[in-house]
């Protein structure tokens, strides 16, 4: 039987597969002739969220906003300052040699860069053949026959296994990337980025790889990219993140068609309709992302908000849960109404440092303050 677990975004879910429990990651800055560190980069700051198995959950925002460093912490190639992840229950956070090792078949990574990520002095037949001994499972000719097999599976010709990384486009680089993460036989892939580096031509066609493998392998990914076209039809819910919190997520049909955090609104703005004759009214996104050595105060997005308040300086947002597990970190969220206010609830997912009252503006004055900002901002 399988058990039903509540996700944070409070939809009834298969048991989760990785419950991430306010993470963080925090580098240190060091300066001066000895390196004493001098404050600390906020990178991933008390994340938290979950996965069910065979979901997709998408992480998208701007560079530099903490993608890559909760990515990798998932696999443990970054080490976690403080919080919990788990995976099927067990307690990553606490593994170590030998545990960390057989733990690393079931949660695999794929790179952005896969010119950077594969050893250039390696062979394909290598490079693969190192996932299936992580395995343990298979040996010599039977290992060699397992290598092609995966090379054929990902689009690749099995007569190229001895070849090397260099002999490769980028696009067939990514794609040898994609068999070794298969070739421990994982349960969860991590994607970073995984066609940020491609042309346009090629990142349609590795997508819809990674949509079929997913099917064949029941395998549960989560996909990170740094703008929301590209996650849309690829993930179930998606979450988005913004100087190394996660300030929404939702279904990812919802997100699109009624995003509330004024970032998400933005990002969405900024994604070009193919459409001559459809216009949108562009909230363009202004300033640049603030340090995330020192981040502001209050929500860390009032720099550059267009609905920012005094409020929004001062309190930290808790992330609001709204109906269908929507969930939102905004003092004056979008496109919702007075009741759906009212309605609302502080999830339990919200960061420790946030706001301990949910202190959502009334929605009237909101729509007057979007009505009169649309007004000014609409582009012909
Ligand atoms: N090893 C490190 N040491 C110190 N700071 C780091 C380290 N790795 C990342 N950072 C910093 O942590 C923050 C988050 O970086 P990260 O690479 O996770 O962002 P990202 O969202 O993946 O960006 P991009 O879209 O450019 O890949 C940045 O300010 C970055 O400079
Ligand atoms: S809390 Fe305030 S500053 Fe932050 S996104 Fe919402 S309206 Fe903008
Ligand atoms: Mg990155």
């Amino acid at each position: 039987m399988t058990d039903v677990v509540t996700s944070p975004a409070g939809t009834k879910a298969a048991a989760a597969l990785l419950e991430i429990d306010h993470l963080m990651v925090m580098f240190p800055v060091r300066a001066g002739t000895w390196g004493a560190v001098v404050g600390h980069v906020h990178a991933v700051d008390d994340v938290t969220l979950t996965l069910a198995e065979g979901e997709t959950l998408g992480l998208v925002g701007e560079s530099g906003c903490g993608k890559t460093t909760l990515a990798r912490t998932l696999v443990r190639l970054t080490e976690p300052t403080g919080g919990t992840i788990r995976f099927r229950g067990e307690d990553l956070t606490a593994k170590r040699n030998k545990d960390l090792r057989s733990f690393r078949r079931y949660v695999q990574m794929v790179f952005q860069d896969p010119q950077a990520s594969l050893n250039p002095r390696k062979r394909i037949s290598q490079i693969v053949g190192a996932g299936i001994r992580l395995r343990g499972t298979s040996k010599g000719m039977k290992a060699r026959r397992e290598v092609e097999e995966l090379l054929a599976r990902v689009g690749l010709d099995p007569d190229h296994a001895q070849r090397y990384p260099h002999e490769f486009s980028g696009g067939q680089r990514q794609r040898i990337g994609i068999a070794r993460a298969l070739a421990a036989d994982p349960k969860l892939v991590i994607l970073d980025e995984p066609v940020s580096a491609l042309d346009v031509s090629i990142q349609a066609q590795i997508v819809n790889l990674l949509d079929d493998l997913q099917d064949e392998f029941g395998l549960s990914y989560v996909f990170v990219a740094h703008d929301l076209s590209v996650v849309r039809h690829v993930s179930d819910r998606i979450a988005v993140m913004y100087l190394g919190k996660i300030v929404e997520l939702s279904s990812s049909d919802e997100l699109y068609a009624q995003p509330m955090h004024p970032y998400t609104a933005s990002l969405l703005d900024a994604i070009p309709i193919p459409d001559p004759d459809r216009r949108r009214d562009r909230r363009r996104l202004v300033g640049e992302l603030p340090s995330a050595t020192n981040p502001p105060p209050g929500c860390r997005f009032h720099t550059r908000c267009p609905w920012a308040t005094d409020l929004c300086t001062e309190v930290e947002p808790p992330l609001a849960e709204f109906a269908n597990g929507h969930e939102v970190a905004c003092h004056h969220p979008l496109n919702v109404g007075r009741t759906q206010l009212s309605e609302a609830i502080r999830s339990e997912s919200s960061p420790r440092s946030s706001g301990a009252e949910l202190t959502l503006s009334p929605a009237e004055a909101h729509r007057v303050e979007i009505d009169e900002a649309q007004g000014k901002d609409e582009t012909p």
